[in-house]
Formats: C-alpha cells, sequence, structure tokens
C-alpha cells in the first residue's frame, strides 16, 4: 500500500476498547476506548492522576491491562504485552521522566542495543555511530554534539535526545508525555516544528500536556479522561478552550482578566537585597520585598531568575552585595533560610525532594522534622496531621498519606513536593516554577493557597515563565534579562505582552 493508501485506509493506527486496569486497588482505567489515526496528532488530556500516563504505559508494554482489546495497525496485541513488543511494532514513547542513561554519550543512548558494528568484527563502529547520530540530529536542527556525554546536558537537551530516540527507532506512532515541560520557548517551537514534520511522514503523535494553548494549537483531536473514564473526543473543530476545561474538571473556571493591576505595599520591608553578584550568573540585583507580598521574577529562561533565588536561599554562594532580612545584615545560607522561616520550592522537581519509596506522610515529615520533632521523639500523629493537611491544601489524589509517592502520578508527586513547604510556618517563600506539569483545576487552588499566605502576611517570590500566571498573582513585577533587573511593573495596569517585551529588551521609547 502506499503512504497514501494507508493514511486512507479504514483501519487505525491504534484502536483500544474498553480497557480497565487497577494497580491492586482501586480502577484506574474504566471501559476506556481510544482511537488514533495515522499521521494525526492527538492530544490526551485531564487532570493529574485522571489515567494518561496509565494508558500510556498500557499502550507501551510497561504495564498490563486488566481487560479490554488493543490492536495496532488492525493486528490485536495480547493482554501480555512487553515494551519489547511495543517498540518492534514500531511504538516509540518519551516519558515524563526522562531514561537516559548517565555517563554515556547522546550517540550511545541513541544507538543503544543497535550500535552498527565494524564489518566481521563484534566490534561497535563508533566512527560510524557517531556519524549517524549526528546526521540525525542536525537533520532535525538540534543543536547537541553526538558526542556530548548525558551528564554535561541540561534537562532541555536530554528532552531533546529522548525524542531523537524515538526518531531513531524509526516508530509510526510517537507518544509524548508532557515533552515540553522544561523546555525553553525556542525549544518548545522546535518541537512543535519536528511534531508537524512526524505529521506529514505519516506517523502518529499521541501528546499529553497540561498546557492549553499548546493543544489546541497542535492537535487534530483531543481525548478527554476524567476520573479514568473517557469522557469525551473532540474533533479539530470542536477543540475550544473552554470545553475542554469543562469537561476535564466537570466545572467552569472563572474568565479572568487579561489586564492586571500591579501594587506597591506600604508594609514593612523583609527583605532587601543590595547590589547581589555572582560573576556569569547575574548582577547588581537591588529590590526590597515587603510583608504579605507577591513578588513576581519574569524573564526568559537563562535570564538569571533561577541563579538568583537560589543564591537567595543559600544554596549557591555570591561574590559581592549584601542581604538584609528583617532589618539587620544576613549572609544566606540554608541552614540559616530554613532556621528563619524561609521555604524554598526549587524549579527540577522530578530530580529533587521526592523519595518514591516511602509515603506521603513519610516524604513531608522529612522535609518537617522540625516541626513534629519534640526533645528527640518523633511524633507519628503530628507527621499525619500535616500530610493530610498537604493533601486537603492541594486536593492531591489519592487522599490516603500511606500512598507511596513513587505510585502517584507525575502531577500529584509535583505537588507533594510544593505542598511539603505549603505547611510550614513561613515568613519567606520562595517558589521557582511552582505549576509546571500540574492541571488546570490544582493550579488555581495553588494560586488561592499563595494569595491566602500573602494576606496573613508571607512575603513570597515567584519565578514563573507562565505569563498569564505570572501577571495574575504577582503584587509587583521584576523583569530579569541575561543576569540584571530590566524592568519594574510596580503600579499601574501591566500585560502578558509588557513583560514579554521587556524580558526580549524590547522597553517602551525604543530603550533595550
Ligand atoms: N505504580 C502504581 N501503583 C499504584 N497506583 C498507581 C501507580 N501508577 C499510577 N497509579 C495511580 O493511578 C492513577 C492514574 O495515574 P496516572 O499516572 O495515569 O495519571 P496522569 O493522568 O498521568 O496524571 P498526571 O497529569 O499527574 O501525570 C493515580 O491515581 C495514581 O495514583
Ligand atoms: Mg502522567
Amino acid at each position: 500500500m502506499s503512504e497514501k493508501a494507508l493514511a486512507d485506509s479504514p483501519v487505525a493506527l491504534l484502536e483500544c476498547r474498553r480497557i480497565n486496569k487497577s494497580y491492586n486497588g482501586p480502577m484506574v482505567l474504566s471501559e476506556v476506548d481510544f482511537s488514533m489515526k495515522r499521521g494525526e496528532i492527538h492530544a490526551l488530556v485531564g487532570e493529574n492522576g485522571a489515567g494518561k500516563s496509565t494508558l500510556i504505559k498500557i499502550v507501551t508494554g510497561v504495564t498490563n491491562r486488566n481487560s479490554g482489546e488493543m490492536l495496532f495497525e488492525g493486528r490485536p496485541i495480547g493482554i501480555e504485552h512487553s515494551k519489547t513488543a511495543a517498540q518492534v511494532l514500531g511504538i516509540a514513547v518519551i516519558y515524563q521522566e526522562l531514561s537516559l542513561i548517565h555517563g554515556m554519550s547522546v550517540a550511545q543512548n541513541l544507538f543503544l542495543t543497535r550500535e552498527p558494528r565494524l564489518p566481521g568484527l563484534p566490534f561497535i563502529d563508533i566512527g560510524k555511530m557517531n556519524s549517524l547520530a549526528q546526521e540525525l540530529i542536525d537533520r532535525y536542527g538540534f543543536t547537541l554534539k553526538a558526542t556530548d556525554v548525558i551528564d554535561s546536558l541540561s534537562i532541555a537537551q536530554r528532552q531533546t535526545v529522548e525524542i531523537l530516540k524515538a526518531l531513531n527507532s524509526k516508530a509510526s506512532l510517537v507518544i509524548m508525555d508532557e515533552p515540553t515541560s522544561s523546555l525553553t520557548s525556542t525549544e518548545s517551537a522546535q518541537l512543535f516544528g519536528i511534531i508537524k514534520r512526524l505529521k506529514e511522514d505519516g506517523i502518529g503523535v499521541l501528546y499529553i500536556s497540561h498546557r492549553m494553548e499548546e493543544v489546541y494549537a497542535l492537535s487534530d483531536r483531543v481525548t478527554v479522561l476524567r476520573d479514568g473514564r473517557k469522557v469525551a473526543v473532540l474533533e479539530k473543530a470542536e477543540i475550544h478552550p473552554e470545553e475542554i476545561i469543562r469537561l476535564m474538571i466537570g466545572r467552569k473556571l472563572d474568565d479572568r482578566d487579561s489586564v492586571h493591576t500591579m501594587r506597591k505595599s506600604d508594609r514593612e520591608v523583609v527583605l532587601e537585597v543590595k547590589g547581589l553578584s555572582s560573576e556569569g550568573k547575574f548582577s547588581g540585583i537591588d529590590f526590597q520585598l515587603h510583608a504579605g507580598e507577591i513578588l513576581g521574577i519574569g524573564g526568559l529562561v537563562g535570564s538569571g531568575r533561577t541563579e538568583l533565588v537560589r543564591a537567595l536561599y543559600g544554596i549557591d554562594p555570591h561574590d559581592s552585595g549584601s542581604v538584609e532580612y528583617l532589618g539587620k545584615p544576613w549572609e544566606p545560607g540554608v541552614a540559616g533560610s530554613i532556621r528563619g522561616g524561609f521555604g524554598f520550592i526549587p524549579e527540577e522537581r522530578r530530580l529533587q525532594g521526592i523519595m518514591g519509596l516511602i509515603s506521603m506522610t513519610g516524604n513531608i515529615g522529612i522535609t518537617n522534622i522540625d516541626v513534629i520533632r519534640k526533645m528527640g521523639f518523633v511524633s507519628d500523629r503530628k507527621e499525619l496531621d500535616l500530610a493530610r493537611k498537604a493533601i486537603g491544601l492541594l486536593n492531591i489524589k489519592p487522599a490516603d498519606p500511606s500512598v507511596l509517592v513513587g505510585n502517584l502520578s507525575g502531577g500529584n508527586q509535583q505537588k507533594i513536593v510544593v505542598g511539603k513547604w505549603l505547611i510550614r510556618d513561613l515568613k519567606l517563600l520562595i517558589v521557582d516554577e511552582p505549576t509546571v506539569g500540574i492541571d488546570i483545576g490544582a493550579k488555581e487552588e495553588m494560586y488561592q493557597t499563595f494569595a491566602r499566605l500573602a494576606e496573613a502576611g508571607v512575603s513570597i517570590i515567584l519565578v514563573s515563565s507562565d505569563l498569564p500566571e505570572l501577571t495574575r498573582i504577582s503584587h509587583r513585577i521584576l523583569v530579569l534579562r541575561k543576569g540584571r533587573i530590566i524592568k519594574e511593573f510596580s503600579e499601574g495596569q501591566v500585560t502578558e505582552e509588557d513583560v514579554l517585551k521587556a524580558s526580549s529588551g524590547i522597553l517602551p521609547g525604543g530603550a533595550k
């Protein structure tokens, strides 16, 4: 059959019928139907814990379904499916948790177990492997070297390697579980280009994302899951933001204005930063933070935002400048920060701060050990109370504190990392990209929590690339560019576009 005839043939690329799944407990998927065509970009959406990753794991043979039928290119896939079988069929997947092998090069990861051999010899032809890998990289225009070692790459670059791995395996279905959550906007744009190219090549792309704008822009069809059930399949013409959200969470979200009013605080200064600099990262940073104020920090990825907040919390040193906290000189350091009532929610939460083999209670308890320990003894009751509080605050599912964190959905794991800080008695909370990977309903809950904390007098520094989020919840916004504060929005109205322009160095009056 020709490519064209294949694409038009009535046989679906992937067909799942009445899929049921439970992991030795409640049903995670119930009677789910799901279908994909060749050359289709299909988005799978739903709240954290809705069952998206589980459905994908079933298709890719990582876990087995309890019942239901599955067909790939018209051929049935048995219940005893496996990862290798899926690969052989031509199903490739890029997971939420990256799966590259450290200590090896990009080329080695791309050709793992399929390395080209020297003719007639059992040895790997390293030269050929590297040049094939480089060809693939260049064909898609990535800025990587075949010989780069994984450990030296940023998270975003590692993700591009994952994508290349899928492309290299000649798949006819490529599955991406939140591929853009750690990509910069340029890298995301590149990825969208790649996805469209895959589509042109007749490859089906199954796409999971909590970034709704992406879903609208990219998808040919959208399947919505809620609590393990398929609630709708929308065709291109039916894809409307409000409708998808309503289907996902079962209610409507308030309309939000696109113009936001900044306000100066007249409350006492909690933190004063003067001339803070760190060679190659940021320089000459001056600002004051007031009690109960939410100070947003905008800027492009790489503008020094994360570096700045890490230095303020005392994880990384700074070279010069000074900090005052509550009117006294303050030398940033992690132990002192914790004692002083700072909380810090870091950006790369997938790598930090979660212990998968320990329960939610244990994970929350460890961060709050100072609160739950009295005279050397840990209070189990207090620990459990804290866990319940975090679960309630962010609507973590399942709401059972004894569940191992490794068994939670990706978004619910994120909520644990955020939640274990929000329940502390804090004076100053620093959050770096707090809602990446978190569904739209839970985002709202988190914003309300930030607002409540601020009302109670807690000062918050919010680093965010999510412009609606930044403009909506900040009282005041600093924009960083190339390590310096290029603009402050402290009064009057501000739009997302204003912040984006400043981030890119475009200032009113043509100044740069
Ligand atoms: N290995 C496991 N053992 C037990 N329960 C699990 C396991 N993996 C997932 N679950 C449960 O299955 C449900 C669905 O999880 P899944 O990871 O499929 O959600 P998701 O839609 O991908 O969510 P997210 O947007 O947060 O990534 C959740 O309630 C989760 O706790
Ligand atoms: Mg998931």
